[in-house]
């Protein structure tokens, strides 16, 4: 647990993302005894301050006795005169600055900040939300920024994904069982499918979302991220640093083969933008192009107004031998390892048995063997913030890493043809269907 007193500063306090995550993430891990020397919360913010009022009255109660609420306009230099007031009384404390707020505030408010506190010697944190740029030069732009102001070890670039726990296990069972490292390659793998189905179409982000896109908003961070933890080679130590340099690595080996981009049919007008081209649904086949998984395809299929909220990456196994399909009499299901983030939180693993009232040579029955991550946090937010507090950096995007995950979608961004049309509420588009079929697979869901 830290140990120095801190405060923590979020901007777009009054936000969607504070009200629904930040805030219940703050308000559980303090009443667990987890914020012991977190001194205040300030809400900075543009609205009212009732519209505060009404986040902090959900919060446990100490915690409440800590917030305030700070007027804020974030391009304008007179909001951080106020803040100025409030940094000079909080001598020797660690300031932690959240960026909830929308992204192209990210410029104004890391230059303001970075100005006002070069007058101040505190030990400072600050705290980013995707989308973390817009493409790979704005990206670059922005962390040219950044490093103008901070130090990496004080930037905190959020992927939520990287707060689940199925996500974090994905390293527990490959670097910590004997069993998997000896199978996890080219030789036993035959290939890797990475999904995050939604249920949800942009609802109130259509404005937003029409310029992002499922590309920007799914397979640039999180459906990526899972190929890194999936892909990338054990660190030599488990520090940050080895790590994120692992991650950046398998990375820059990551590229896209093929890509098909889908919409949910009633996009256009949920969004109101006439000949928009964005996507709501994506299917990527990708490369990881070295020694280990040379040849072993990745399908990546994200979308938006599906039947149902599905996130799960299977690692497919090879077919037993031909000689040995012919001995059985049959074809075994190939041998699966799956990690599920939602609906639940969960590792299955599947492989063939002998039935119990078959003979000795009878076609094999597919078992699985269920584990659920039991948790102590509800939130990903939750796991990430103290993360924050504590200075430990490793699941978060370093620089040099935020410029490998937009260099491997660059060559797809803004195409201008219009994407194939899907009905709402559909298992999966019959296009990402076929997309597998030319290979002779399908999709495990
Ligand atoms: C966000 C995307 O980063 O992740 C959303 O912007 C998406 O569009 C969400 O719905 C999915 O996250 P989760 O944790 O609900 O699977």
């Amino acid at each position: 647990m830290a140990n120095k007193s801190f405060s923590l500063f979020i901007l777009g306090g009054t936000g969607d993302l504070a009200k629904k995550k930040l805030f219940p993430s703050i308000s559980r891990l303090y009443a667990n005894g987890y914020l012991q020397n977190l001194d205040k919360v300030y809400s900075l913010a543009r609205s009212k301050q009732e519209d505060w009022e009404q986040v902090v009255c959900q919060l446990d109660a100490g915690l409440g006795k800590l917030c305030h609420f700070i007027p804020f306009d974030v391009r304008d230099w007179n909001s951080y005169a106020e803040l100025d007031k409030v940094i000079k009384d909080l001598k020797g404390q660690e300031l932690i600055f959240f960026l909830s707020i929308s992204p192209y505030l990210f410029e104004d408010a890391i230059r303001n900040l970075g100005k006002l506190l070069r007058n101040y010697t505190n030990p400072r944190k600050i705290v980013i939300e995707k989308p973390f740029g817009f493409d790979l030069k704005s990206a670059q732009k922005l962390n040219d920024l950044l490093y103008r102001y901070f130090i990496e070890e004080e930037i905190y670039r959020i992927d939520h994904f990287l707060g689940k726990d199925t996500v974090q296990n994905i390293f527990s069972l490959r670097f910590s069982n004997t069993i998997f490292e000896g199978i996890w390659n080219r030789n036993f793998i035959d290939h890797v499918q990475i999904v995050a189905l939604e249920k949800v179409g942009v609802e109130g982000r259509g404005e937003f979302y029409d310029k992002v896109g499922a590309i920007r908003d799914m397979l640039q961070n999180h459906m990526l991220q899972m190929l890194a933890f999936i892909a990338m080679e054990p660190p030599a130590y488990m520090s940050e640093k080895f790590i994120r340099d692992e991650k950046v690595k398998v990375l820059k080996n990551t590229h896209i083969q093929k890509l098909i981009r889908g919409r949910y049919e009633g996009y256009l007008q949920d969004v109101g933008v006439d000949g928009s081209t964005t996507e709501t649904f994506v299917c990527a086949q990708v490369s990881v192009d070295n020694f280990r998984w040379h040849e072993v395809p990745f399908y990546l299929m994200t979308g938006k107004a599906l039947a149902e909220k599905l996130t799960q990456i299977t690692i497919v196994l090879k077919e037993i031998p031909q000689s040995f399909t012919k001995l059985l009499e049959c074809r075994p299901h190939q041998n699966r390892i799956s990690f599920q983030m939602a609906p639940q939180s969960k590792l299955t693993i599947t492989f063939e048995l002998r039935p119990p009232t078959g003979r000795f040579m009878a076609c094999p029955v597919e078992t699985s063997m269920e584990y659920l991550f039991p948790s102590e946090f509800q939130e990903a937010y939750e796991v990430l913030l103290l993360d924050v507090v504590e200075g430990d950096q490793s699941l978060f995007i370093r620089g040099d890493e935020i410029e490998a995950l937009w260099e491997v979608v660059m060559p797809y961004l803004d195409q201008k043809d219009t994407p194939f049309i899907y009905p709402k509420g559909i298992k999966i588009p019959k296009p990402a269907e076929d997309f597998l079929k030319t290979s002779e697979k399908s999709w495990f869901l």
